[in-house]
């Protein structure tokens, strides 16, 4: 059996960004559940036991070396689950990796998602070197589009994603590292 790949922790100024592990599902599952949160996302998100085998499939995948999930927290309240940030391979691309994220309700609104994924792209450009990096985003959550375009993502084309039409956010690794300089 393949040992599972474990993901370093991640600081920023406010928060802890740690591998989300089966300790994270309940939180997760809750967090789904939400129906502000899953607004713009396609799928099952209703506490069933569907459900919950999806998240535990999630946590417990294989991704790739250095991508997966890593749930957030505070610094200073480290058992509180905030959320997660996922750098996953896009489907159907043997190079192309996306980010994606996901809060409580309760604490958007503060720049947690923002500083989260700042340095999970700083980890991805500065350690796993990756060219770029994608986000796929339903047109209609701005909240979210708002997130990519803080990041310095730029809208490129619409995809289809399953049955989803989703909008296809680049982030190329130059643009980002000009953007820190500036
Ligand atoms: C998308 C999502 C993660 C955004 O979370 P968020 O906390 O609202 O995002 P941000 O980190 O950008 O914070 C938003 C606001 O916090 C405010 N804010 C407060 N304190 C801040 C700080 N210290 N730093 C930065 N922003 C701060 C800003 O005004 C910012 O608004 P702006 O967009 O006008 O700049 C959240 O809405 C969510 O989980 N949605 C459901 C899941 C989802 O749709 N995910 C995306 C699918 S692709």
């Amino acid at each position: 059996m393949t040992e599972k790949l474990v993901l370093p922790n991640l600081a920023t100024e406010r928060l802890i960004l740690r591998e989300r592990t089966l300790a994270d599902l309940t939180a997760s599952v809750k967090l789904d559940q939400d129906q502000a949160v899953t607004e713009f996302i396609h799928g099952v998100w209703d506490g069933s036991p569907r459900h919950v085998a999806y998240v535990k499939k999630r946590i417990e995948r294989q991704y790739g070396q250095g991508l997966g999930y890593w749930s957030i927290f505070f610094q200073d309240d480290p058992t509180q689950f905030l959320g997660w940030l996922m750098l996953t391979p896009v489907e159907g691309s043997a190079s192309l990796v996306k980010i994606g994220w996901r809060l409580t309700r309760n604490h958007w609104g503060h720049g947690i998602a923002t500083e989260a994924a700042q340095a999970v792209t700083q980890y991805a450009f500065r350690t796993l070197n990756l060219p770029k990096l994608a986000a796929a985003i339903n047109p209609a959550n701005e909240r979210g589009q708002r997130v990519a375009e803080k990041l310095g993502f730029t809208f490129k084309q619409p995809i289809s994603v399953g049955d989803e039409q989703l909008a296809l956010y680049i982030l190329p690794q130059d643009r980002w590292t000009a953007l820190q300089q500036k």
